[in-house]
């Protein structure tokens, strides 16, 4: 990691006229930034930034997000070449270890995590205590959680063995969990994996083989499954990321911490987008209702938004959607399915990307928009989308995470605040209120 000053800004308070230096800080690529760690002890004010939009939390050397050209570097590679030439597994190499593996790290790192996949035989009975309709993102949040009362011997967070464990505990277990969720809402038995599957394959064999038939796996699929896993790997510090590395910062253990990043994924306007995009395409229906819907999310009084689009950071074609585009084409024509959902989408997308609110706003479809007409097809409901997400975040979790532990600068995460509350007035007794 490079970090150097570059150079100084000067604040000038207008009130007393006295003026402050913040050194700047070098970014490899992208954006420098202004250190304010001092500011608040040379100046007693703190800076506001609600939402984030211009402060860095952290240093971090994993991902890299052009936002205004439409560029996802992880490493310094492109998505889009990690997505046509790699496994999830490289990838996920890529993102804990620094670099691609060769042949020999290749197949050492697929052994260290396959030999993992399997769960505590006991954990299936935190699934029965749910109810059959509980939302697999409930479970998820539970049985990940959970996790750390079942693998004490790695979360001692200050050993650097139990770190890595943990790192492969979790990815190699998550799409696990994730597929007994899926059987246990349906009533079907759990699948045990089978490590002489790769980690997409392994995960469809979870999810869709059933003890009383052969599951014959359509490798076309399991590529699919695997590409999507890989667009979903890691996206810089967002939301779930950030929750992830704050909740860590208290020393907390990786499976508490992982359970908070589900958390955070969950709501609609990060990771349970793909499944609000599905729900957004149903209800519109047809063709003819586009242009009501599209009225209805520029509305300020009307809390709709658009589904799949617009991003904090992309100001351009998510170039993880453009992949999913493809990839969506390419799984429907593999399975002769004639959506006319993807259809639907492709009118929305042509629609919006034509009308001035969303020019002007440089709102484009994101990863969301396409992954849900992928999954239907695949035979995932709705339900599991966000999931999925989750199965293919954990790496990326996972690697934020070791990577703020093992930064020498880390600190408990803890923001400041602009109080605007009362000020101190003296107590009143019940009987005086
Ligand atoms: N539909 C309609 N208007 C929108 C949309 C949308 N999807 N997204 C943003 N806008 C408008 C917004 O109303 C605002 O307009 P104005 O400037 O007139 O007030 C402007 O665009 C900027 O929006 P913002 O809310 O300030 O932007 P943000 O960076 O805070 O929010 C976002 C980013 C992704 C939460 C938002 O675009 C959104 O809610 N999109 C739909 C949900 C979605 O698809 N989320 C998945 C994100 S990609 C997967 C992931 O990484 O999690």
């Amino acid at each position: 990691m490079t970090k150097s000053n570059t150079g100084s800004f000067t604040l000038t308070d207008n009130q007393t006229g006295k003026s402050y230096d913040l050194p700047v800080l070098h970014a490899s690529v992208g954006p420098n930034v202004v250190d304010v760690r001092k500011f608040y002890a040379q100046t007693d004010h703190f800076t506001y930034d609600p939402g984030f939009t211009s402060t860095g939390s952290c240093e971090s050397g994993l991902t890299y997000i052009d936002g205004d050209k439409g560029i996802l570097l992880h490493r310094g590679y492109r998505i889009e070449d990690l997505a046509a030439n790699c496994s999830f597994l490289e990838v996920a190499h890529l993102l804990l270890n620094g670099d691609l593996p060769n042949k020999e790290q290749k197949a050492k790192f697929d052994h260290d995590v396959t030999y993992h996949t399997m769960v505590h035989e006991q954990l299936s009975n935190f699934y029965r205590g749910f109810r059959r309709d509980a939302h697999p993102m409930a479970i998820l949040c539970g049985v990940v959680g959970a996790l750390s009362a079942f693998y004490h011997d790695s979360t001692d967070i200050n050993d650097e063995h139990a770190r890595m464990v943990a790192s492969f505990r979790l990815i190699a277990k998550m799409p696990t969990l994730a597929a007994m969720a899926y059987k246990y809402s349906i009533g079907q038995p759990f699948n045990y994996p089978k490590n002489n599957l790769g980690y997409a394959e392994n995960f469809l064999h979870m999810m869709f083989s059933v003890p009383a038939e052969e599951y014959e796996m359509n490798p076309v699929l399991a590529k699919a499954m695997d590409r999507l896993f890989i667009l979903h790997a890691d996206h810089e510090q967002n939301a779930s990321t950030s929750t992830v590395r704050l909740a860590g910062s208290s020393g907390a253990n990786p499976f508490a911490c992982i359970a908070a990043g589900i958390a955070s994924l969950w709501g609609p306007a990060h990771g349970g987008a793909n499944e609000a995009v599905l729900t957004m395409l149903n209800e519109i229906g047809h063709k003819d209702n586009i242009k009501e819907y599209i009225a209805k999310a520029k509305d300020k009084d009307d809390p709709f938004r658009l589904m799949g689009f617009g991003h904090r950071v992309y100001k351009n074609y998510d170039p993880r959607a453009k992949v999913m585009q493809e990839s969506c084409h390419e799984v429907l024509e593999i399975l002769g399915v004639d959506d006319p959902l993807l259809e639907l989408a492709m009118e929305l997308e042509k629609i919006a990307l034509e009308d001035p609110y969303f020019v002007d706003r440089k709102l484009f479809p994101n990863v969301d928009f396409y992954s849900g007409i992928v999954l239907k097809a695949m035979g995932f409901p709705t339900s599991m989308f966000t999931v999925l997400f989750a199965v293919a975040r954990t790496t990326g979790w996972v690697a934020q995470w070791k990577e703020s532990i093992e930064d020498p600068q880390a600190k408990i995460g803890r923001p400041r605040q602009l109080y605007t509350g009362p000020t101190e007035r003296p107590f009143v007794p019940l009987d005086k209120r």
